[in-house]
Order: structure tokens, then sequence, then C-alpha cells
């Protein structure tokens, strides 16, 4: 048991740095180029034991924050230092299909490879995981994910909480060994849901804050655990606090969605503006509720952390504007394209009856470049969730069935690139394939169901089907 609950501090991912601009071959613009080395490090996770031997990009778990403009590409070298073979994706981006880290292209320990980023999408959180085919759960939960945040003038233009009072808050749940060391997921084949909740790599901490507004980018790191989270004040417990939603997994919502409970499943990003400015002097701890779908409670898997709130003003320049953007959905329309039976089959787990390891038949769709495809996606039950990530695009969450019912206002209020389809429930999304050609891969990103077939791909051609 962690007996230690609060009483460490956050700690904030450093900023990657920049190793050099090289100038491209035939624009002339600045190509900024990063080395990042796969390798291992010991974090002391429970002060009483030994430590834990992580694997992560540039020995940090997470790893370090890209912070990156629109417009300006990137090259980033990874290294692989560790003793796995790895594959990097940088979810969430429009990347080409050699660097969007398929999962058979793997780079052998000692090995390297420079994956190109176009950096061209609107502003928003993306993030850059391991997905290495049949151990990507492993990768990851050993410390191979980091945030990458793209900026764009527009998002700037909004003035939105920014520098120091722009925190991402990535969450991961994991368990742990008597002697100190992590408990591996290796030879899971259902879920490792974890009884220790960490925020930034360190379990239950707390974040000192001024009285004003954040902005927070949640991720779910997590292999197999889907939160809803909510906030009280030790003022007012079981009281939950009103906050802002302002983004989700393709940035910006169209405004801003004040809720009180916030889902967020495994990939998922949600940027949220808290207001310290009502707790001051006080203690707000963030909290995760009970009975989600499948996922195993423990003792202290309905906390989070806690943020300890300053007691004199400041003075807070940022603001909260009431309209963010304008979201390009895409046309909507009637017809269904494509349903996809996500279900636990023959001891795996498997789309529509194909598992990725049948290379002759795991390409389900043929999308033509630019076309809209709407796709049902159905949990086929069994009391499982599956959030589901269709890499390249942004998607638009049409409607809900056989369990909330209904689209949350702020899965509505932007675009999506994973979508939680909880238990029986059949889940409607519409996107435009494009803007490139290629082979790319669609998933449950439980990332145990994922190395256990729970993939597929779909092929976007310039030909139509
Ligand atoms: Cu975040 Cu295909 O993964
Ligand atoms: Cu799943």
């Amino acid at each position: 048991e962690y007996k230690w609950l609060y009483q460490f501090p956050l700690p904030i991912p450093q900023t990657k740095a920049l190793n050099r601009v090289i100038p491209h071959p035939t624009t002339g613009k600045d190509i900024n180029y990063y080395e990042v080395e796969i390798k291992e490090l010991k974090q002391q996770v429970y002060p009483d034991r030994g430590p834990a031997t992580l694997v992560g990009y540039d020995g940090l778990a997470p790893g370090p924050t890209f912070q990156m403009q629109r417009g300006t590409e990137a090259v980033v070298r990874f290294i692989n230092k560790s003793k796995n073979p790895n594959s990097v994706h940088l979810h969430g981006s429009y990347s080409r299909a050699p660097f969007d880290g398929w999962a058979e292209d793997v780079t052998k320990p000692g090995e390297y490879k420079d994956y190109y980023y176009p950096n061209g999408q609107n502003a928003r959180t993306l993030w850059y995981h391991d997905h290495a085919i049949d151990i990507t759960a492993v990768n990851a939960y050993y410390g191979q994910a980091g945030v990458y945040v793209l900026h764009d003038a527009e998002e700037t233009a909004l003035n939105l909480p920014s520098g120091d009072y722009d925190v991402p808050l990535v969450l991961s749940s994991k368990q742990y060994n008597s002697d100190g060391s992590l408990y591996s997921p290796a030879s899971e084949t259902t879920s490792l849901y974890g009884d220790v909740i960490h925020v930034n790599g360190q379990p239950w901490p707390y974040f000192k804050v001024e009285p004003r507004k954040y902005r927070f980018r949640f991720l779910d790191a997590s292999i197999s655990r889907t939160f809803q989270l909510y906030f009280e004040s030790d003022k007012k417990l079981g009281q939950k606090q009103e906050f802002n939603v302002i983004g989700s997994d393709a940035g910006l919502l169209s405004s801003p969605q004040k809720v009180t409970d916030l889902y967020i499943s495994m990939a998922e990003r949600y940027e949220v503006v808290i207001d310290f400015s009502k707790f001051k002097g006080e203690n707000a701890t963030l909290r995760n509720s009970r009975k989600i779908g499948a996922d195993i409670d423990y003792l202290h898997t309905d906390k989070v952390m806690k943020f300890v709130v300053g007691k004199d003003s400041v003075e807070d320049k940022s603001d909260l504007p009431s309209s963010l953007r304008t979201i390009p959905y895409p046309k909507d329309r009637t017809t269904i394209d494509h349903e996809f039976l996500f279900e636990r089959k023959d001891g795996g787990w498997r789309i529509n009856g194909v598992s990725f390891a049948d290379t002759a038949n795991r390409v389900l769709a043929k999308p033509a470049r630019g076309k809209v495809e709407t796709w049902k996606l159905i949990n086929g039950g069994g009391g499982w969730s599956h959030p589901i990530h269709i890499h390249l695009v942004d998607f638009k969450v049409v409607s809900r069935k056989n369990g909330r019912n209904a689209v949350m206002p702020y899965e509505a209020a932007g675009l999506k690139d994973v979508v939680w389809l909880g238990p029986n429930e059949e889940v409607v999304v519409e996107a435009n394939y494009a803007p490139w050609d290629g082979l790319y891969m669609f998933h449950c990103h439980n990332l145990i169901h994922e190395d256990h077939e729970m993939m597929a791909a779909f092929n976007v051609s310039f030909l139509a089907d």
C-alpha cells in the first residue's frame, strides 16, 4: 500500500531542447531537428522500497515535452538504447505513413530512425508513444510516452493561461512488486488497471498553484484505466466543483464546456481551465469516480492529485473567451460506410473477427483520399471498454447508443481521434480521410487489447474503391 498520498510535488516534464535547425532542401525553410535517446532510468516510487527500472525517452518518464509551432516542420531522431524494439507514433499528427509508427516498422536496439513531422495542423495536444508490435503495452507502461504541444497564432491570440500556467497532466495507473519494481503487463491478456495513480510519473502528487486560472492538458496514458475526473475543495467535501473543458484530441473546442465530471479514457486528451481564485487558501483535490466499466477499483484509485492554492490574490491577465474556434466538421451524411465489431473471441481481441496478425485480411477499409466516411464502432460486450483510435484523421463523434445514449457535450464541441466505446456501446464517427494516401492503423487503445490483436488497417487511396 502506498502511504505517501500528496507528499511529493508534481513533476513538470522538461521542455525538449532543439539540437539544431536544418534548412529544407527545396523550400529553404528551417526544419527543427531533435535527438531523443530511448534508455533506462531508475525511479524511486516507494520511499521504503527499492527503485523501479523504467525505460523512457531521454531517460525520462514521461518524456520531455515538445513545444512546436504550426508551420515549422520537425525531424526527430529516436535512438534505441533500450533492450526492446521500438516504433514511435506521434498520436494526433497527420504524419505520412512511413513516419506514423506502423507497428511492424520497428527500430532494433542499437539502431535509430528519423521521423518527419509536418506540424501543419491547428494547435493541439499530441503525445508520442511506443507502438511496437506485440510489446506496445510494455514499452508505453515502462515509460515510453511524452507530450507534444502544437501551438498556432489563432490560439495564442486568445490569451488563454500560458507559460507556467499551462501544465500537462499525464495520468497513468500502474502496479508495483513488493521490492519496488514495476509489475510487468507482459503476461496480461485482458487488462492491467493498476492500483497506483500517477500524474507526470509521480504517484498522487500535490501541486502548489496561485489563486488564478490555469490551463491543464490532461492525457490518459494508462494502458487500461479510464477516469471520470471531478474536483472538490477540502472545505466542501462531496460537492463537485465546476470547471471548463476547452480542448480535446484535435485542439480547441468551439466554446468552453462547463462540467463537473469529465470522462477521459486511454489516449484521450482534454484541456481544461480551472479558476483557483475561488479556492484561495484551500486545498482542492482531483478525484476519480469508481465503477467505470470493468475497471478494477483499489483503495486509492478514487484519488488523483491535490492542488494547494495560495492565500494571496494575484493578478491574472489571461482570458477565457466564450468562443474559441470554428470547428471544421466533416459534412454530415446518412449512410454508414463501415461497421466494426470490437470483441473478445478465441481468447484474443478482434475487429470484425480479424486479428492484426492476419496480414492478408487486416485491411478493413479503403477510403478514397478526401472522402468523408462514416464508421459505426460496436462494442461486442463482456463489460469491457474499448477506446478506439483511428490514425491520420480527426473525426466527429456523431452518435452514441446502448450506454450513455448521448454524445457528451465536450465530445461534440470539437474533433477527436480517440473515442471511448463503453460497455455495449455503439458509436458513429465521421471523418474526412485526408490529407495523404497510405496505410494506417486503427485499434483499441487498451494497449493490452491492441497487443492481442485488436488492431486493423485502412488504406487511403487516391483511386476510389
Ligand atoms: Cu496512441 Cu495507434 O496509438
Ligand atoms: Cu479494447
